[in-house]
């Protein structure tokens, strides 16, 4: 822990001022179990100069070699965390952790690349290009970017152009929320999701009725709930239902792929399930928050039995009708610890966990299909300074938690300890299925000859504590403070480098590289033949329309 205060104090110096000396840039990983996402073998692999060179049994090698045994563990490639926001500008304030707190923070839990959102500036994307460029200088860890999509004229549907052909950007996020601030309407959806899929750029949505959740606000604010649960309140499932249906419907309209990010309800859920079992290519990314915790679990007691009369009333009618105001017992938060846990869309009821982490498994449960391709974190975090910004209306406590460092733990125990999926499955979700659709594998989420060699040393037979105290953000608080849960990253090796090894953090500001994305990943494979059927459907009717006249 020292080294890395003593790192990061010095970062504009660069590693030689900080005394750290590049770990040997050839390195074999001995006798681990190498878990790739379709297959895992006993075999050691061998690195130089950042590459995975081989990846088979008994590899002989010189002297000038370090030499990792990994006997008993698994060799997995790093995590990717497909959702952050690092140094990032929101609500009156910016998050916690920037490029080099946040990823540091990544690669002491496993995680060896992330896409964070670049938010344009003043609508310029260009400008926001620059802005999230020299934010991300200190960068330790490889790094991609999304881009926000936050206002529609012929400047930006250029510049869109300009950020798949030039900066390997190759996907675009819109948000149905943040009314006032982010917040777009159906039509400029519309033009985005036709600009993307001319570009081969994939199409994300923040998935939650911006305008109901105004609405939502408002109606406590009258009712005189100003606490931090009349954000989750406010904004209950069904208008995350709502936006993540309109979403799926449009796109599907438009036949462009499309990604929903934070998936937090069961509402949610059953729209991707819907829409893929139909055909249509839509990928569901629930994050670590929404697997691991739930309302009871946050909240006072007495507020958890509030909270399910009115969940109960939920309907805007019966809610006015049937609930006298003078019969509201306002939850009082006596400290400030149940802020920490405000994020958009909210942590919802007990249930809406279990049913994230089914849509995640397969197999094992036999008759769940997969509807839920991949984990992030949306790593958003604020001290507890920050969320006190709120402490007398919930709408201005900034929205986000942590999870960058815990996600790869968390996964592992909520799915891969408790039977619900296998290792390769765990693989998969954690870092494969993200470089497949982010256009990136096999150079990231894999270990195999040739990919980068981003790998983590995982130890299923040790355990971990997670706490404030120990974790390596910058924030004062963990929403997962006091989980304890098995297994645990011993070692990670970001770009041929060991930068996690006996609980120690080795970073170096400035080594992280930004990694370009190209666009038209294999979810845009065929999509011009359907194109094509649906022509061909409106066609015909009006030569029989002819015919019969
Ligand atoms: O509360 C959240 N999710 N904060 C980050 C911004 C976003 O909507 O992803
Ligand atoms: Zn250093
Ligand atoms: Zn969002
Ligand atoms: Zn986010």
């Amino acid at each position: 822990a020292n080294l890395f205060q003593f790192c990061e104090a010095g970062f504009e110096y660069g590693e030689s001022a900080c005394g750290i000396s590049a770990s040997s840039s050839k390195i074999l990983i001995k006798g681990g179990t190498v878990v790739n996402a379709h297959r895992e073998q006993v075999a050691d692999v061998y690195v130089e100069d950042g590459i995975i060179v081989a990846v088979k049994p008994n590899i002989k090698v010189a002297d000038d070699v370090t030499v990792l045994d990994a006997t008993g563990k698994f060799v997995m490639p790093g995590g990717i965390d497909p959702h952050t926001h690092l140094a990032f500008d929101f609500m009156s304030t910016q998050t916690i952790d920037d490029f080099f707190s946040g990823q540091a923070a990544a690669l002491a839990g496993g995680t060896t690349m992330h896409i964070d959102f670049v938010i344009p500036v003043n609508g310029s994307l260009t400008a926001g290009f620059e802005a999230y460029v020299k934010k991300a200088k200190k960068s330790c860890t490889d790094y991609g970017f999304h881009m926000a999509i936050t206002k529609w004229d012929e400047v930006v549907s250029n510049e869109m152009e300009i950020m798949v052909k030039e900066k390997g950007i190759n996907s675009f996020k819109f948000f149905l929320a943040y009314k006032g601030a982010l917040m777009i309407n159906d039509e400029l959806l519309l033009e985005g999701f036709k600009k993307c899929k001319s570009l081969g750029a994939l199409a994300m949505v923040h998935a939650e009725n911006g305008d109901a959740v105004y609405e939502g606000q408002k109606r406590m604010i009258e009712l005189g709930i100003t606490g931090p649960e009349g954000h989750a309140l406010s904004r209950p499932a069904l208008v995350e239902g709502e936006a993540t249906s309109r979403a799926i419907r449009l796109a599907g309209f438009v036949n462009t792929p499309l990604y929903v990010v934070h998936v937090m309800s069961i509402d949610a859920v059953e729209e991707i399930a819907r829409a893929r079992k139909t055909g249509q290519r839509v990928i569901g990314e629930p994050i670590a928050a929404g697997l691991a915790l739930d309302e009871s679990r946050i909240w006072d007691p007495d507020f958890v039995t509030a909270a399910k009369q009115e969940s109960a009333l939920l309907s805007f009618f019966v809610f006015v009708l049937f609930l006298p105001s003078n019969d509201f017992q306002p939850f009082q938060p006596d400290d400030l610890s149940y802020f920490r846990y405000v994020m958009s869309p909210p942590i919802r009821a007990s249930g809406h966990d279990k049913a994230l982490q089914a849509a995640l498994s397969t197999g094992v449960l036999q008759d769940t299909l997969t509807f839920l391709q991949l984990v992030g974190t949306d790593h958003c975090s604020f001290n507890s300074t920050q969320k006190a910004l709120g402490i007398d209306d919930f709408r201005k406590i900034p929205n986000g938690v942590n999870g960058i460092e815990e996600r790869m733990h968390l996964v592992w125990d909520i799915m891969v300890e408790a039977g619900q999926i296998s290792v390769t499955d765990y693989v998969r979700i954690t870092s494969t299925e993200c470089a497949r659709i982010f256009n990136i594998y096999p150079r990231k989420g894999a270990i195999l000859p040739g990919s980068d060699a981003d790998i983590i040393i995982f130890n299923p037979n040790s355990s971990l504590e997670i706490t404030a105290k120990s974790h390596h953000s910058r924030s004062d608080t963990n929403v997962y403070e006091g989980r304890k849960g098995k297994g645990k990253v011993e070692v990670t090796i970001a770009g041929g480098r060991i930068v996690w090894e006996n609980d120690e953090l080795k970073v170096v500001p400035g080594s992280g590289k930004y990694v370009e994305m190209q666009p038209f990943s294999y979810l845009f494979n065929g999509i011009e033949k359907l194109d094509a059927k649906y022509l061909s459907s409106l066609k015909a009717p009006v030569k029989r329309s002819k015919s019969t006249a």
